[in-house]
């Protein structure tokens, strides 16, 4: 996955294309690339690393044009190098690709035989040289381009230019984001929305099999036969602030107070205030389709997929359907007993992950109706989906996950107390209290965010560790594989997330005084069996770091820190648990001086398998 830019109009290309790419850092940062038409020929300037590299290298031997293309990069084929950077060039023609070309290794045969030189490891550079081939053959870039289309299998999401026509570009889209940006006397593509909003709030998203022709005054679009296609633009409400920083540190830990607010967003016109009921009309066209549904399946990948374990429990326990869990990675490879009769859910913050969208192929393609968690409007998964309930929690740029996973959970909430109405076997009383705690969560949330004091302090004590175990029981246990999964993300120490009761089949044998063993432990019916498990922990010298709305005195007494919750509904916990964890994960990193918001080797969006 990268992020893709284009520029063509009458302002200086460069700035234009580094600011865009800069919104688009968090798409990858293996390397970053932009190309110009300068006198008549293809020029190019590439770093590996950061867009800072790119600037330095921009800085010391400036790049001026007034169209251009420009790539921020996440290494898939090729390792990231400078020669691997895009955009890639042949002859005349320079490309900047988001997405794999699976038949590349044949296509790149062919291109040797018939005498071109690769320059790249990669599997875009193909791509460059079939378009100038089929340029050398005569037609333009536009139709270059589409006939190369018609020999690529894979995603792509591409952007070519032309030594031979300046002023235009052609960008295509197929499994993989294109949004093209309408301004006045100039047009813009990127890979996502915040690249464009600083200058224009017009934008067309292309759909696969879609391409659009821009130059400063036009833009066409069309299918890949050059079949034109009347696309009406939206036009984006947006604020460009919420993609900045904000006043904090890092986006990370404006994302976790950003909460709060991502939740009244997530829950705004969804709660009749009069009856206190759900209205969730996305569900009605999905559910009369549906005669009576049987099973749920949930589809997710990373923080998502623990969103959806405790999706299983808020399904279950509000509307007593059973449900089971998996990865989109494993979905898709096992033949997956699916039909008519199962609502699939998916989730997904950016609807783009590759494994999650092609999990929801897979299942309409059995029959199955797909419903989609998703936080990015009109993206792949929600236009794939037969109804999506949009989380709104608006751009989410750390690449670990925060507020996109409390909304996720919110919408699951939204969900289930639907489902559970509407099938008549949600206890009233149960559906009453859950409601006005969903009503109470964004206060409760700040009021959990008031622990960064004693946070603090207990991350000092965590940072030297090696390991931690994270322990919590029932709708609460996905929580401790997200509060492990976030401290392995962004501090780069081994956490594992264990079922409490379990710690005694294996986990206990790692225990000693060098562990911190962090374990959620709210007042409820299984407090009292957490605590002796916390015991075993103590007397082999483990540190306790406790979570907790309540903490007796035997609790006190064992645990090295404790951190308090605000209390709600048994069913809501896992929100209020969620906070201190992201913190915690948070705090520990800055110790150990990480790069929060940009941890190694990860992308917030994967759009690739
Ligand atoms: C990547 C991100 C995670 C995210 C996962 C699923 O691994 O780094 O934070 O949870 O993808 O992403 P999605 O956009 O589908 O929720």
């Amino acid at each position: 996955m990268c992020g893709i830019v284009g520029y063509v109009g009458e302002r200086e290309a460069g700035k234009i294309l580094v600011s865009g790419l800069r919104k688009l850092e968090y798409r990858g940062y293996d390397s970053a690339g932009i190309a110009m038409i300068v006198d008549g020929a293809i020029d190019v300037r590439r770093a590996v690393g950061k867009l800072d590299n790119l600037q330095a290298v921009l800085d010391a031997d400036p790049l001026l044009g007034t169209t251009g293309i420009g790539h921020t990069r996440w290494a898939t084929h090729g390792r990231p190098s400078e020669q691997n950077a895009h955009p890639h060039r042949a002859g005349d023609v320079v490309v900047i690709h988001n997405g794999i070309i699976e038949n590349y290794v044949a296509l790149r045969e062919a291109l040797v035989a018939a005498g071109a030189e690769i320059a790249s490891e990669t599997d875009t550079e193909v791509i460059s040289h079939l378009i100038d081939a089929e340029l050398r053959k005569g037609g333009d870039i536009l139709t270059a381009t589409q006939a190369a289309i018609a020999r690529l299998d894979g995603s792509f999401a591409i952007c070519v230019m032309s030594a031979k026509e300046p002023g235009r570009l052609i960008t295509a889209k197929n499994s993989t984001p294109v949004v093209v940006g309408l301004g006045e006397g100039e047009n813009f593509v990127a890979s996502d929305v915040p690249a464009l909003l600083d200058y224009t709030r017009d934008v067309v998203f292309l759909e696969d099999g879609e391409m659009a022709d821009l130059t400063a005054g036009s833009v066409e679009v069309m299918d890949f036969h050059g079949n034109r296609r009347d696309r009406k633009p939206r036009r984006i409400t947006w604020d460009p602030v919420t993609a900045q920083k904000g006043g904090y540190k890092h986006f990370l830990l404006k994302e976790i107070h950003e909460q709060p607010q991502s939740i009244i967003d997530t829950t705004r016109g969804r709660i009749a205030p009069e009856t206190g009921e759900v209205l969730l009309p996305e569900l009605e066209p999905l559910l009369a389709g549906i005669k009576q549904i049987e099973r749920v399946v949930i589809v997710a990948c990373g923080t998502a997929w623990h969103a959806g374990l405790v999706g299983k429990f808020i399904i279950e326990r509000f509307a007593r359907i059973p449900t089971e869990v998996d990865y989109g990675s494993e979905f898709r490879y096992r033949d997956p007993l699916i039909g008519p009769e199962t609502l699939m859910i998916v989730v997904s913050q950016s609807g783009e992950t590759a494994d999650t969208l092609a999990a929801v192929e897979e299942a309409r393609g059995k029959g199955a109706k797909v419903l989609a968690i998703c936080n990015v409007v009109e993206s792949s998964i929600a236009r794939k989906a037969d109804a999506v309930v949009y989380t709104h929690a608006g751009p989410e740029i750390s690449v670990a996950s925060t507020k996109a996973f409390t909304t996720q959970l919110t919408a699951f909430y939204l969900i289930g107390l639907e489902l559970g109405a509407k099938s008549g076997r949600l206890d009233p009383a149960l559906e009453a209290e859950c409601i006005d705690a969903l009503v109470q969560l964004p206060n409760l949330i700040g009021e959990a965010l008031k622990s960064e004091e004693q946070i603090i302090r207990t991350a000092r004590m965590m940072a030297p560790a090696q390991d931690v175990l994270y322990l919590a029981r029932g709708i609460n246990y996905p929580i401790a594989l997200e509060g492990a999964l976030k401290l392995k993300e962004i501090s780069y120490i081994h956490a594992e997330g264990y079922p409490a009761g379990e710690m005694k089949h294996g986990p206990i044998a790692l225990i000693d005084e060098n562990v911190p063993v962090v374990v959620l432990l709210p007042n409820d019916e299984v407090y009292g069996k957490t605590l002796s498990n916390l015991k075993e922990v103590e007397s082999r010298g483990g540190k306790i770091v406790a979570i907790t709305d309540y903490a007796d005195a035997e609790l006190t007494k064992i645990s090295e820190s404790i951190i308090t919750v605000p209390r709600t509904s048994t069913s809501l916990m896992p929100v209020l648990l969620t906070i201190p964890l992201q913190l915690l994960a948070y705090y520990v990193a800055v110790e150990r001086g990480t790069d929060v918001d940009q941890p190694r080797n990860l992308a917030k969006s994967v759009t690739v398998e």
